[in-house]
């Protein structure tokens, strides 16, 4: 069968990344969350006390860097490895969300992270989520699509993960995070958030999880089998 590339973007917690995982899991593809790439290199320059504005040392950070990611044996979690070091639980933190996308205009920092998903989905067979796998990562993937929803459920939605994880965050900074973040990411000026002419759009308001993955699968469908 052939293998596709599968480009999920979208805003933030719309659900591309449940999504992305269970498509992922359904074909037996691979998965890369480009958005854990972001934070992985905000983690690392905020421990390093290292300034956003400081291009030499954000260079070279790029170079040495090792940005991986491992599959837990047991959960099957796809996790993010700094230098060899599991960093998915810290990568998720409220105070990354507050800083990645400063982090994420940078861009030294794109093509760095862009050139490597290149590179991760080269053999096809892949799943990516972010904001530009359509447009910039993999302007020829076979799907995609392009995933929105209401900004009060998915600031809801946001809250729920943070307090699993013990974070507990009113709704209004979370809303305030994404409204933020919305902006950063659809106006700078290298590969802004946009959906690609060519991808659908999926809202994801109303609809569960196992709709959301039909849809997607749907699509797969579609490409392989459309004459
Ligand atoms: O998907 P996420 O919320 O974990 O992404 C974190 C940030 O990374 C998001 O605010 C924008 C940035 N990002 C990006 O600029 N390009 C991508 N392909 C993925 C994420």
């Amino acid at each position: 069968m052939k293998q596709l590339v599968i480009a999920i973007d979208g805003y933030s917690s719309c659900g591309k990344s449940t999504t992305a995982k269970a498509v992922a899991h359904l074909l037996h593809y691979a998965y890369v969350d480009t958005g854990a790439m972001y934070r992985g290199v905000t983690l690392h320059l905020l421990e390093h006390g290292i300034a956003f504005d400081d291009l030499p040392a954000v260079e070279q950070v790029l170079k040495d860097l090792t940005i991986s990611f491992r599959r837990h044996p047991q959960t099957g979690r796809n996790e993010l490895f700094l230098d060899g070091a599991n960093r998915e639980d810290d990568i998720r933190q409220m105070r990354i969300s507050n800083s990645v996308s400063e982090v994420s205009v940078i861009p030294q920092v794109r093509h760095a992270l862009v050139a490597q998903q290149q590179r991760m989905g080269r053999k096809r067979g892949v799943v990516m989520d972010g904001r530009d796998i359509g447009t910039t990562v993999f302007p020829d993937a076979e799907v995609k699509v392009f995933m929105t929803a209401d900004m009060e459920l998915r600031a809801r939605r946001r809250q729920m993960e943070l307090a699993d994880k013990d974070e507990h965050v009113p709704l209004a900074d979370i809303i305030d995070n994404l409204r933020k973040r919305d902006h950063i990411d659809s106006t700078r000026a290298e590969s802004p958030l946009r959906r690609a002419t060519d991808a659908v759009l999926l809202d994801t308001t109303h609809i569960t999880i196992s709709e959301q993955v039909d849809f997607v699968i749907d699509q797969v469908f579609s490409a392989l089998f459309a004459a």
